[in-house]
């Protein structure tokens, strides 16, 4: 049973970007698969190698749903919404997965288009919070070690390089 809100937006809020534009940043609720499926569909091959480690088909809308219609005890995710009209409704995901009652796995990944203008900098951030809300206290992320942004922008959060290997880097993140 998934207990995600089906029509009320939770964790509402709305975030400025460095560029001066808006996004609206809430909790995935049902019926988000087409609009999540319509922005993986519109990623750069840069943009899904990074997130998903490889070059992979698209996704169909079933496998979509899966991402969606979430159990809040292993996973939690955020989406952002643009303010203005666009061609997509959902500029970004970022969620993390519960391993342990205190720890979770986090993965984000934000539209081209969208990037570097502080989107993922500010959801991570609000994420990370959340979480922490929910019980989270360790955080970690496995990333491409020539992913020089994401680095960048984990170890702005506080994350800490813990790990090297097959060219994938792992940070990690204690929080108080
Ligand atoms: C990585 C990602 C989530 C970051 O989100 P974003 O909204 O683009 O990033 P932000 O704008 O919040 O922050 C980017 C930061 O990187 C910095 N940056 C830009 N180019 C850089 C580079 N070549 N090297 C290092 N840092 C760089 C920016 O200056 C900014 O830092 P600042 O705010 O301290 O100035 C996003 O780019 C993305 O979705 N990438 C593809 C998927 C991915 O890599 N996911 C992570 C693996 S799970």
């Amino acid at each position: 049973m998934s207990s995600l809100p089906e029509k009320a937006d939770k964790y509402i809020k709305t975030v400025t970007l460095k560029d001066g534009s808006q996004a609206i940043v809430r909790q995935i609720r049902g019926g988000d698969e087409r609009a999540l499926l319509s922005m993986f569909a519109s990623l750069s091959p840069e943009t899904v190698y990074n997130r998903f480690f490889k070059l992979r088909r698209p996704f169909t809308l079933e496998e979509v749903s899966k991402m969606v219609y979430i159990k809040a005890e292993e996973e939690f995710a955020l989406v952002a919404s643009p303010t203005t009209p666009s061609e997509l409704s959902i500029i970004a995901d970022a969620r993390y997965f519960v391993e342990d009652n205190i720890r979770a796995e986090i993965s984000i990944v934000v539209q081209d288009k969208w990037q570097l203008k502080g989107l993922g900098t500010a959801m991570l951030n609000y994420l990370i919070n959340i979480g922490k809300e929910n019980g989270i206290r360790e955080y970690f992320v496995y990333v491409l070690s020539d992913n020089a942004v994401m680095i960048h922008v984990a170890k702005k959060l506080g994350f800490t390089l813990r790990s090297q290997s097959y060219g994938i880097s792992r940070l990690d993140l204690k929080v108080e």
